[in-house]
């Protein structure tokens, strides 16, 4: 098989497509065409926006959930009275309620629910059948694997049967089946690596690789260099309590490693961030993936990637929020979708009035938590944004 096209690719483990949609741009243009009647006269304007619940004398069109005023940098919440909306983004103007939709036009790649072929992507779908987007069958030749029916990936331009987990066969995590990754030992060599189930290495193990800290393969998805190779953490957690305050300009989030390493490194977060409240003064930073709220994440993931329903999913599709929500029951979706949110915006929700959250947040965050049904839980007991990636060299 030509390595041309893997060599300078870096595979994107866990989707962009579940991941990206989460940041949160605060810069957003927003239309400031109403007055407020009482703006509020603010001096010294704190150093984060302000989000605070609309005011009973503050007019909002029905539709309206978010409205910027760039005056006070206040952003007014209104969360959606209509249970069949949500408040969605908008870069342009306000949030507004729009209607939830099942479905979006050529959404659903092979594995992912559709009514007709028009749901499907179709640049990789042959047909609807069954309620099922219907790819490439297996002998077929393919371009890539999203062309190919779940349970195959695209091997020497074929569709072929997907690697078991604990066999050799693979150059790519979705050279596997869909809950395994590969231990690439031979990047020239696809015979010669191992697929090995998601989680499964335990911490102070070696693995063949480590992207930005991360492979799946790792129980607790962190990884260092050892001795030439790569080695799985143990929990690497936040130093002291959390939610940890930090400034902007100097973030402080720090998680150190035990003594296997030799010397033990730290790993320190960039991210500190704005939490979303009435005074806009805290900050705090993001957390680390053996925080709990990661933990509880990334046990759901892994154990969503072990079902019989990931198999249901294309192989570059195995985490995609479109394939889990397709094959997956309905409440451990919404559970999943709400540990990656509750985790990814740990820094953001504390202290944050519940309006906020049903409105601002309630396209990432809201929708999933209520499903849940963890409208009690805004921020206490359960994880930044880890992209896993395995770069074969
Ligand atoms: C904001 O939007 C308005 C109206 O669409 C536009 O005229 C203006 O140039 C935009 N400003 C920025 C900074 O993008
Ligand atoms: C923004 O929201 C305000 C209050 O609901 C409304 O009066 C105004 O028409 C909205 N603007 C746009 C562009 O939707
Ligand atoms: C807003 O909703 C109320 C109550 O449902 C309704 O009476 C009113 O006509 C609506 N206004 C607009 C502008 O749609
Ligand atoms: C992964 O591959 C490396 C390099 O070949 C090897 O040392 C290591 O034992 C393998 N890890 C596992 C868990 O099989
Ligand atoms: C929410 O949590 C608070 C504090 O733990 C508790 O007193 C309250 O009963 C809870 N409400 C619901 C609806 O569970």
């Amino acid at each position: 098989m030509s390595l041309d096209h893997i060599s300078k690719t870096l595979l994107l483990l866990i989707s962009l497509e579940l991941f990206s949609c989460f940041k949160i741009d605060t810069e957003v243009n927003q239309s400031t065409d109403i007055i407020l009647e009482e703006a509020p006269e603010i001096v010294n304007l704190p150093a984060c926006p302000i989000y605070a619940c609309k005011p009973d004398n503050v007019p909002f069109a029905n539709d309206t959930c978010v409205f910027y005023d760039s005056k006070t940098n206040t952003n007014l919440c209104s969360p959606c009275k209509d249970s069949s909306t949500y408040c969605e983004f908008n870069f342009n103007s306000n949030f507004s309620c729009i209607p939830i939709v099942e479905y979006e036009h050529g959404e659903s790649n092979p594995g992912e629910k559709c009514r007709t072929l028009s749901d499907c992507d179709d640049a990789f779908v042959l047909s609807c059948t069954d309620g099922v987007c219907q790819g490439t069958v297996a002998g077929k030749s393919c371009d890539s694997a999203t062309f190919c029916n779940p349970g195959l990936g695209c091997i020497s331009g074929t569709c072929q049967p997907l690697t078991k987990s604990g066999s050799k066969g693979c150059l790519s995590d979705f050279d596997c089946e869909n809950g395994a990754g590969c231990n690439i030992t031979n990047a020239l060599d696809f015979s010669s690596n191992l697929c090995i189930e998601y989680g499964s290495v335990v911490a102070h193990e070696i693995i063949s690789t480590c992207i930005n800290s991360v492979n799946n393969l790792c129980e607790y998805t962190y990884c260092a260099p050892y001795k030439g190779l790569f080695a799985c953490t143990s929990q690497l957690k936040t130093v002291g309590n959390i939610p940890a305050a930090c400034a902007a300009e100097n973030a402080q989030c720090t998680s150190t490693s035990d003594d296997f390493f030799d010397p033990p490194f730290s790993f320190s977060q960039p991210g500190c961030q704005c939490a979303y409240t009435e005074t806009g003064t805290e900050l705090y930073c993001d957390l680390f993936n053996g925080d709990a709220q990661y933990m509880a994440y990334y046990k759901l993931l892994f154990e969503w990637l072990q079902t019989a329903d990931a198999k249901k999913c294309n192989t570059d599709r195995r985490t995609a929020s479109r394939c889990i929500e397709s094959n997956w029951d309905k409440k451990k979706y919404d559970a999943l979708m709400y540990y990656q949110a509750n985790a990814y915006y740990y820094p953001i929700i504390q202290n944050t009035e519940p309006c906020v959250l049903n409105s601002f947040l309630d396209q990432f965050y809201g929708m999933h938590r209520r499903a849940y049904n963890q409208d009690n839980d805004s921020s206490a007991n359960i994880l930044i944004l880890s992209i896993f990636i395995i770069w074969l060299n």
